[in-house]
């Protein structure tokens, strides 16, 4: 038999924050969901209770070796209703980012479970002003106090979320970009497609050097050759060449973004030409001189699509698009948010119902 979910609810509910002010990650719902996992007993005691600290003991094997995993989706309020965007994906990649951490598979049902379950319960904080959503961020850390480096035996899986308004600043206005040739955030063979908390790390001291330059976020090269491209900043990445959309393929280091895979779909639908393939900071600088770079954004869940308006590589500047969002990245942009917010048809079943 299924296992039950159990609710406490909070006593006092919190005053909810201006809708219009809400910027990212800032402020939580009442309620959060905790399952636990022992070794002995699996996952058990699912339940959702108030929005509280956790005590942990300073052994924790999460605070030392990193074994954790997260997730991010979005749930919408539609003219007809809350909707989660692709919910199902989300479980399926924690379990793929689970089994690269040695973290032991969730039963994704359960989890789903859970997250209704709070999303029921916290169904108010779910924002409606253009632009916001309620951000959900699942996540599992290693709980056993113990200092010898082997996987936990046991675990905590936690859902916890935020009503939001934009990643960046900047909004859905082109970032400028620095393409980072010294650090790399990950390379294949080693954590890189696992969403996984060291993968973030790794990447703020190059963010924050970017960051004093003027730059919003930097274009990961890859590790062996410093060449290919992979990511900029924590989001996938799309160029427009020539017409053609390219995309790096997934190799390992690469998150298998839920957002990327809405992007591929969607272009294809459209008879747009793409490509996943290893494409070459050369490549890009080349097309820039051809005047082929037509357009270049990341896409994620938080941001969503995040125009590029400018690249800095060994001290030049290449501008792209004058710097302007692209009509193809701002077409792209309008879909996905308009199918989100139920405003456009989802031809793809993409929305699920609360
Ligand atoms: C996303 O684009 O959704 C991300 O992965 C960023 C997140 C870590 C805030």
């Amino acid at each position: 038999m299924a296992e039950q979910i159990t609710i406490e609810r909070a006593q006092q509910l919190k005053q909810k924050p201006d809708e219009n002010k809400l910027g990212f990650g800032q402020y939580y719902t009442d309620h959060m969901f905790i399952l636990e996992y022992h070794a002995d007993k699996g996952w058990h005691s699912g339940r959702v209770v108030p929005y509280q600290n956790i005590s942990l003991d300073p052994a924790a094997k999460v605070f030392h070796y990193g074994q954790t995993v997260f997730e991010g989706l979005k749930a919408y309020r539609t003219e007809s209703g809350i909707k989660l965007f692709r919910p199902t994906k989300n479980f399926e990649r924690l379990n793929k980012s689970n089994a690269r951490l040695s973290i032991p598979p969730i039963d994704e049902k359960l989890a789903y479970e859970g997250l209704i379950q709070l999303l029921n319960v916290d169904r108010d904080w779910v924002p409606s002003v253009e632009g916001t959503s309620l951000y959900i961020r699942p996540f599992i850390i290693a709980t056993e106090a113990a200092l010898g480096v082997n996987p936990s035996l046991s675990y905590l899986f936690m859902i916890i979320m935020s009503p939001v308004g934009a990643y960046y600043a900047e909004g859905v206005n082109p970032v400028k970009i620095h393409v980072e040739s010294h650090f790399v955030r990950a390379v294949a063979g080693g954590v890189g497609e696992a969403k996984t908390a060291g993968n973030y790390a790794a990447g703020l001291n190059a963010q924050e050097e970017a960051k004093e330059q003027g730059y919003s976020q930097v274009l990961w090269l890859d590790g062996v050759h410093r060449k290919f491209i992979e990511e900029v900043g924590s989001m996938n990445v799309f160029f427009k060449l020539n017409g053609v959309v390219v995309t790096p393929m997934l190799n390992g280091s690469i998150l298998d973004g839920i957002t990327r895979n809405s992007v591929i779909t969607l272009l294809k639908h459209w008879g747009v030409p793409v490509e996943e393939r290893r494409v070459s900071i050369d490549e890009l600088i080349e097309a820039h001189h051809n005047g082929t770079l037509e357009e270049a954004f990341g896409t994620g869940t938080a941001a969503v699509i995040s125009p590029i308006g400018e690249l800095s590589y060994h001290g030049e500047k290449y501008v792209i698009n004058g710097g302007e969002t692209g009509e193809l990245s701002a077409k792209i942009y309008d879909t996905i948010t308009g199918i989100q917010n139920g405003k456009l048809e989802d031809p793809f079943g993409w929305l699920v119902a609360l």
